[in-house]
């Protein structure tokens, strides 16, 4: 996830602008830069592909005097991570500099009727459109200064911001706006200090301010002035004391990346179905997939390829694909599918799932299907990863950058896609009614409040967690579209407490995982109201009668299971098709809790990478 630090004061700015990012690597990025106001009032930009210390080594040697500067770590969105793509970005005439945190949706037709008004571009980032789209205000509008023609174009833009903007004509000012993306300012001694977080401020100050949604906020080296985007009317800033330690805020106060992220869940699935969902007239916009759909719809079946989590995204896009849009999917795990000499062939499209876009397995069937002639797409977390530039075309998952090598919330927003998908065809296919498309799509919105929901159920998970945490063998059961979330809830568990647990489809308990069950293995069922309940009681009694201790997935209220089992993890009820993304977080935050009662490492637990870049 990208990160903004920005400095106005009496001191140099290099420094703190450059120890700022530093603080900020821990989100995840790609390439990094920093302007800087200089001598003769001129603007000078540093930036590079690659770590923070790559561009300080770039700038060894130069002038990087000035007080007053920016600075900025990408997490690529539009544009592949290279030093053009880069922040800051400049304006066609060089009178503005922004930095940028966040996607501007309608960045397309901005480019476009900017062009037509003779604006050029020098890069594929939608920042350097929002910077042009601020100077044509400044020069074309009959706007009066920087800050109005900051708040004129953020009025026309649709999407998420962060932002840091410099105006060369107004050299000693500071403008900044928040929609989405947070951003924090600092409050020093007649010098102000700007982040995406408190983490590069809590050196240097105790006093900051927290920019609320669309406001905009004028710094001087004496000054701060707070506005909104649509009103020119000052706002009184709410200051706040800073309390956390800086080694806590690295993961923004939670003990583990992996527990921010699966906090993060709710933001990051609003993330990846953001700009995708027109409520207006019932629409599914993959604008990346539009020219390769004529070949989906005729496809005569989709292969999916992944490994581990991404392939049981994979496996709920299966069932989620043939049962909306009618279309045969199979579900390939990539590291046998790149070696069986699968039967392939330009009628097939495969479709391959990856948070990294690098792991090896996947690029390497990725590298075969492409072989064969077959149309290869890709849902990918990484913009300008190996996958990303090797498939014909592809979804980004935007749920920024995940470091817990457990992965988490790349694993709902897969889900979330391949909903999208599975939607988008059916759609074009006229596979499902109108009421049952709108019924889907109004659930989907809803998932991400209602995880909010579950999350606040984090201190009960773990104390049933703490009853398991001696386990030493676990069984997770679940039906249709939760089997696949029973595989990967008992994935979670094995690979950060490193107890060995099995995920099941729950009808093929009788057929040999029944010999399991005593009162030594505790058995998680993922048991909503769903169609296939009935059957699912029916696998929870046929284990209680055999003494297993049952922790169930239940929906809100579910008084018949709470008196059946040993112990209840409630989520909010809700329509089948997004069951997954809420089931899924329980399952999470049991794994989360039982680790770390197990003292183990669970953000980099043992022998285990993020990507698995090598076979
Ligand atoms: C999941 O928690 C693991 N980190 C692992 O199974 C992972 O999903 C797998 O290696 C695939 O990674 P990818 O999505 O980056 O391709
Ligand atoms: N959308 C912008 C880009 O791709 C900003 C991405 C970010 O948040 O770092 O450059």
């Amino acid at each position: 996830m990208c990160g903004i630090v920005a400095y106005i004061g009496y001191s140099e700015a290099f420094p703190i602008l450059i120890n700022g990012l530093k603080h900020l690597e821990y989100r995840g990025y790609d390439s990094s830069g920093i302007a800087l106001l200089q001598k003769g009032q001129t603007t000078n930009i540093f930036k590079k592909k690659g770590k923070v210390k790559e561009l300080e080594r770039y700038c060894e040697g130069k002038d990087m005097t000035g007080c007053l500067g920016m600075a900025h770590t990408r997490w690529a969105t539009h544009g592949e991570p290279n030093d053009t793509n880069a922040h800051p970005h400049v304006s066609m005439r060089r009178l503005f500099t922004i930095v940028h945190n966040g996607i501007i949706e309608n960045y397309g037709k901005l480019k476009k009727d900017l062009s037509e008004k003779g604006y050029t571009f020098y890069s594929e980032t939608d920042t350097e459109v929002l910077a042009n789209l601020i100077e044509y205000m400044y020069v074309q509008g009959e706007v009066l200064d920087a800050e109005q023609a900051v708040r004129m174009a953020l009025s026309r833009v649709v999407g998420a911001f962060g932002l840091v903007v410099m105006c060369q004509a107004e050299a000693l000012k500071l403008i900044a706006a928040r929609r989405s993306s947070p951003l924090a300012i600092g409050i020093g001694q007649n010098e102000y200090y700007l982040a995406s977080d408190a983490t590069p401020l809590v050196e240097y100050t105790q006093r900051v301010v927290y920019l609320d949604d669309n406001d905009v906020a004028i710094l001087t080296s004496n000054s701060f002035t707070l506005k909104t985007i649509d009103v020119d009317k000052e706002k009184i800033p709410e200051i706040q004391k800073l309390e956390l330690s800086i080694g806590a805020l690295e993961k923004n106060g939670y003990d583990h990346f992996m527990l921010k992220e699966i906090f993060e869940q709710p933001e990051t699935i609003e993330a990846s179905f953001r700009g995708r969902i027109n409520t207006k007239n019932n629409e599914i916009i993959l604008g990346r997939l539009t020219d390769v759909m004529p070949r989906i719809l005729e496809a005569q079946r989709i292969v999916l390829i992944a490994c581990g989590t991404s392939w049981h995204a994979a496996l709920i896009g299966e069932y989620l694909i043939e049962e909306l849009a009618r279309i045969p999917v199979e579900v390939e795990y990539a590291s046998e599918f790149r070696y069986r000499n699968p039967v392939l062939s330009s009628n097939d499209v495969v479709l391959a799932i990856s948070q990294s876009g690098e792991t090896a397995d996947t690029l390497s069937a990725v590298r075969m299907a492409k072989e064969h002639q077959a149309m290869v797409l890709g849902i990918c977390n990484v913009v300008g990863s190996s996958m990303s530039r090797e498939t014909d075309a592809g979804i980004y998952t935007h749920a920024g950058s995940e470091i817990g090598v457990a992965s988490t919330k790349a694993f709902t927003a897969q889900v979330t896609v391949l909903t999208l998908l599975a939607l988008r065809l059916a759609r074009l296919k006229q596979t499902i009614p109108e009421e049952r498309f709108h019924a889907i799509v109004t659930d989907l919105l809803a998932a991400p409040e209602k995880i909010r929901t579950i999350l606040q159920s984090s201190n009960h998970i773990q104390y049933i967690a703490n009853k398991y945490r001696d386990a030493v063998n676990a069984l997770y059961l679940g039906r249709g579209y939760l089997f696949p979330v029973a595989l990967e809830g008992a994935l979670k568990l094995k690979e950060i407490s490193y107890i060995h647990a099995e995920g099941y489809a729950a009808g093929e308990m009788k057929h040999g995982p029944i010999a399991l069950i005593d009162n030594n293995i505790p058995v998680v069922v993922v048991a909503p109201k769903d169609r296939y309940y009935e059957k699912v009681v029916s696998n929870i009694q046929e284990v209680k009668a055999r003494k297993g201790n049952v922790i169930a997935v239940v929906s809100m209220g579910d008084n018949r299971l709470k008196g059946m089992v040993n112990d209840v993890l409630e989520i909010p009820e809700s329509d089948p098709i997004v069951t997954p993304l809420l089931t899924v977080i329980p399952l999470q935050l049991f794994a989360y809790y039982i680790a770390v009662l197990r003292g183990c490492d669970v953000d980099q637990p043992r022998n285990l990478a993020k990507s698995v870049t090598v076979e």
